[in-house]
């Protein structure tokens, strides 16, 4: 039997291409969930196709009254052993083109806000947290500044967290895809993967490595070997992959300000 099986689950951005396949996933493990997203039609929908239990929760998380109002319906149904936060944005364009403020606050500040909401919980049920990163919380790329900032940010809280957490039974885990075929790229990013070689994942493969993480005790997990090699060597020597991506940056400015068509 799954390790997952009658655990529940609580899992933000279960509408999103990568968030619907672990609901999948999760749910042929036998886990209870409780899918987040703010669409409630596409909450529904994924809901109608889960064999095993599961519950859905429409709401904006970067509503501090929303995630009170989650936080009381967990509790409601009993409390949850596993907080995936997955929910997250994305934006490609040049430092001045860019809105930080919801790509903080969405992929930031909301993960933090309900690791601290729901630890009591996951005491209790000496549960565990996955937040879900990305290759470039370790690698800063150019035209992604907001959102390397923000992965950043979370590989940070998430390892200080999980060694402050080292002795209390509350497992924390940091999952970082490379890119992965969702709808989170937008066409130009896709097309620019394409023309730097880049590969990308499944959303049904990623899931799956996913699921696997969180039935083992990998505290971090990176996917696909160049992206973990790179990570490496940005760590030891940030100057060759600043040579790197300089040799690549026309192109990319191409694509950042649109004028790749
Ligand atoms: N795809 C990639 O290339 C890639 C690579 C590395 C890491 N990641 C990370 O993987 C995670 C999932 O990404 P994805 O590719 O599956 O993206 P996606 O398909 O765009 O899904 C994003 C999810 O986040 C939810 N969301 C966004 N804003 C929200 C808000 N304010 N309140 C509540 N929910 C919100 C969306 O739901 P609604 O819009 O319905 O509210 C959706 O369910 C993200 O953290 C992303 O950074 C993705």
């Amino acid at each position: 039997m799954s390790l997952l099986a009658g655990k529940t689950v609580l899992l933000t951005g279960a509408t999103g291409g990568i968030g619907a396949e672990v609901a999948r996933q999760l749910s042929g493990e036998g886990a209870r969930l409780i899918l987040t997203g703010r669409s409630v039609e596409k909450l529904r929908a994924l809901q109608n196709q889960l064999a095993a239990e599961t519950l859905i929760y429409p709401c904006d998380l970067t509503s501090t009254a929303e995630q009170q109002g989650l936080l009381q319906f967990c509790q409601q149904q009993g409390g949850i052993d596993v907080l995936i936060n997955n929910a997250g944005i994305s934006q490609f364009g040049l430092c001045q083109q860019q809105q930080f403020s919801d790509l903080v606050s969405i992929n930031l500040l909301v993960p933090m806000q309900l690791c601290q909401l729901f630890l009591p919980m996951l005491h209790q049920h000496k549960g565990q947290i996955l937040n879900v990163g990305s290759a470039f919380g370790s690698i800063g790329h150019p035209g992604f500044t907001g959102y390397c900032a923000t992965k950043f940010g979370l590989r940070g809280f998430t390892e200080a967290l999980q060694r402050e957490l080292a002795e209390s039974g509350v497992q924390v885990k940091y999952f970082a895809p490379r890119a992965t075929e969702t709808s989170i790229n937008s066409s130009d990013v896709v097309q620019l993967n394409q023309q730097l070689g880049n590969s990308m994942d499944s959303p049904t493969w990623v899931a799956a490595q996913l699921v696997k993480q969180l039935t083992s005790n990998q505290l971090r997990r990176f996917l696909g070997w160049p992206e973990r090699i790179f990570v490496r060597l940005n760590g030891v020597f940030p100057a060759l992959v600043d040579m790197g991506l300089k040799s690549k940056l026309t192109l990319i400015e191409l694509f950042a300000v649109g004028k790749n068509h």
